[in-house]
């Protein structure tokens, strides 16, 4: 069957792997990537792609109502695979308008676009929003997020994101947008900006730089490799159900101390130092402000319904992706160049 879909933010991390999943796999679909380049993005993410028929990139601004309308126009999306966000808690914590205006404004102007092209014809159409586990809180100790779990969000980047999860559920509700949601926990793999823990980790661990652990490491993350959550969102496209919202995760809780002594391990023997020589490196230093103590998802209903599960074991995956950063030198001082700098700087030289 032919389709064209638009997927947004196909520069960023998670974008990246899902434009090339469909673009490789479904070669009867037309794949219009739109995307800021924000310095999240990047094009290097999507060289093995780039000159394939079904594929085509398109530089914008999911704000610009204009311009999406525009793309509507000439491309007559039958279906939208929303990724574009601005994405890094503590950068949401430095400039939280930037998230209210991508993440709410940016979706809602999506949403009203399609909303328009679509109306009255909505057989066949699907607009896919692509969300965090972050929008439910911080657990304690015990407990999982399920998908009846209220939304709590605690940061300007998870309230951005629960306040566009609800626009996307009142689309549905109010004008029959054809629309589901699933809500992931944090991905890990290759092409992930080094702002995130693990990348970040990874990098100042080849350059013997302190590696920054936020108050006592004792914050708990549900990690998924990235992989996973792209060939989640392939099953969510095509065998979800309309209006509904699916949690995405690997049951697979770490504190952020016992991952990056697992992170270090693996950098020791990958880079031939003496065991013991990356722990060394780790620094604690202050805690991150309303830090999110635990996230932890339950992919029940993912996998009893869709019948997806996660491939990779997470030592597996983790091993996979410090191998992804050591042969890809170039990308990690590339993005670490320039702007980076300035943002390292002022997040962690004040602590
Ligand atoms: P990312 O920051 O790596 O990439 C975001 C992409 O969006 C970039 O390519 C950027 O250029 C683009 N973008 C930003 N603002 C834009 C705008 N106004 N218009 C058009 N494009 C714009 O983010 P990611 O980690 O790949 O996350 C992708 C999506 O998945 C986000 O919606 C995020 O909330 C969600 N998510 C991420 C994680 C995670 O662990 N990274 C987990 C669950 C859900
Ligand atoms: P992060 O990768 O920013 O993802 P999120 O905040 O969306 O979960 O952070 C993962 C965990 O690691 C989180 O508990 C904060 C912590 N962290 C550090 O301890 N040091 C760091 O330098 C960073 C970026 C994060």
């Amino acid at each position: 069957m032919k389709r064209t879909l638009l997927i947004t933010g196909g520069a960023g991390f998670i974008g990246s792997h899902v434009v090339r999943l469909f673009v490789n796999k479904y070669p009867d679909y037309q794949v219009v990537n739109l995307d800021a380049l924000t310095y999240a993005g990047n094009l290097e993410n999507l060289l093995d792609i780039q000159d394939k028929p079904n594929y085509v990139f398109e530089k914008g601004d999911i704000t610009d109502e204009a311009r999406i309308e525009a793309l509507f126009g000439q491309y007559a999306f039958d279906g939208v695979i929303h990724l574009a966000a601005e994405s890094h808690v503590d950068r949401s914590i430095m400039d939280p308008l930037a998230f209210i205006k991508t993440n709410v404004l940016g979706t809602a102007t999506l949403l009203n676009v399609a909303r328009q092209h679509w109306k009255g014809h909505e057989d066949g159409k699907l607009f896919y929003h692509v969300s965090t586990d972050e929008v439910y809180g911080s657990l304690g100790q015990e407990g999982l997020f399920t998908e009846q779990t209220p939304y709590d969000p605690r940061s300007p980047y998870s309230a951005s994101k629960a306040s566009s999860d609800h626009f996307v559920k009142a689309y549905y509700h109010t004008y029959h947008l054809p629309v589901v949601l699933s809500n992931c926990s944090n991905n890990y793999g290759s092409n992930h900006f080094p702002e995130k823990l693990i990348p970040l980790a990874i990098h100042n661990i080849k350059h013997s730089k302190p590696v920054p652990v936020y108050g006592k490491g004792d914050n708990i993350r549900d990690w998924l490799f990235v992989e996973d959550h792209a060939r989640a969102i392939d099953t969510i496209f095509h065998h979800g159900r309309l209006g509904e919202t699916y949690n995405i995760g690997g049951f697979n809780e770490w504190k952020n101390i016992d991952l990056i002594h697992l992170l270090c391990k693996i950098m020791d023997e990958k880079l031939q130092r003496a065991p013991g020589t990356s722990a060394q490196l780790i620094t604690f230093v202050k805690d991150r402000a309303g830090h999110d103590l635990r996230y932890a998802i339950d992919a029940t209903k993912l996998n009893t319904e869709l019948g997806w599960s996660p491939s990779l074991q997470f030592e597996e995956g983790l091993e996979k992706t410090v191998a992804w950063y050591l042969a890809n030198e170039t990308w990690l001082d590339n993005v670490t160049s320039g702007a980076y700098q300035q943002y390292y700087q002022d997040q962690y030289n004040k602590r």
